[in-house]
């Protein structure tokens, strides 16, 4: 099959599969995603083919709704793989990526590591959309979605982040801009995505400032 081709089954499966995704994390999360790799690959070495249907196939069953089942995305974007005749190692190569992409996973210090500049590519997109405008927005679209409060002065933002934590943290949704959010620059893998993240950070930065401004009640 021809590389185009492929690509255009895949976004067509997606969109399909992701119809009723949440606002965070709907085919237009993947979309940009999806764009921001293609455009990091211009000034980084990476097989186009393998950041494509990595970048692409991240999301596919976001574990968060799916009862926890980290396993489910990876069978699923083997399946469809599969279904695509693509050569078995790109296919592995893909299902390592998303396996192995999530923040969560990332933090693992005694699990099975992978990496690759595939990897490094695709994760740096998604983290990219994860910070600035768009990651504010996602924010509070997930905080929304599970009735969180925006803010809430008495309840410190929590540094100390643990799997554990970050999982059955109730904490207001302005607590995961420090949680996660913040520490998303210096993890960048590229140098283009470290450039990329740079602004986004500092619109978050001057976000927060203006948020406890009008917080406080002193815009005048
Ligand atoms: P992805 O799968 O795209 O890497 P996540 O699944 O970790 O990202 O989160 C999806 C979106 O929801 C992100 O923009 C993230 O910042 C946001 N999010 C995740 N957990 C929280 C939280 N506790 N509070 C607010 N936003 C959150
Ligand atoms: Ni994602």
């Amino acid at each position: 099959m021809k590389k185009n081709q492929l690509v255009q089954n895949t976004i067509d499966f997606v969109k399909d599969e992701l119809k009723n995704a949440e606002g965070g994390h709907d085919w237009f999360h993947i979309e940009r995603v999806f764009n921001t790799s293609k455009l990091i690959l211009k000034h980084e070495q990476g097989n186009s083919i393998i950041v494509q249907l990595a970048a692409l196939l991240h999301d596919i069953a976001d574990p968060k709704f799916h009862g926890g089942d980290e396993s489910l995305g990876p069978k699923i974007a083997e399946k469809f793989l599969e279904s695509q005749s693509v050569d078995e190692e790109t296919n592995a190569h893909v299902v390592n990526i998303i396996k192995h992409m999530s923040f969560k996973n990332s933090l693992e210090q005694n699990g099975e590591k992978f990496t690759s500049k595939e990897l490094q590519i695709v994760q740096d997109a998604d983290r990219l959309d994860a910070i600035g405008a768009i990651g504010i927005a996602r924010a509070f679209n997930y905080g929304g979605f599970k009735n969180r409060e925006l803010y809430n002065p008495e309840i410190a933002p929590n540094l100390n982040m643990t799997k554990e934590g970050y999982k059955k943290s109730t904490a207001p949704t302005i607590n995961h801009f420090y949680e996660k959010l913040l520490l998303l620059k210096e993890k960048m893998n590229t140098p283009t995505g470290k450039k990329l993240a740079e602004q986004r950070h500092q619109f978050m930065l001057n976000y927060l400032e203006q948020f406890y401004k009008e917080w406080n009640g002193d815009t005048e």
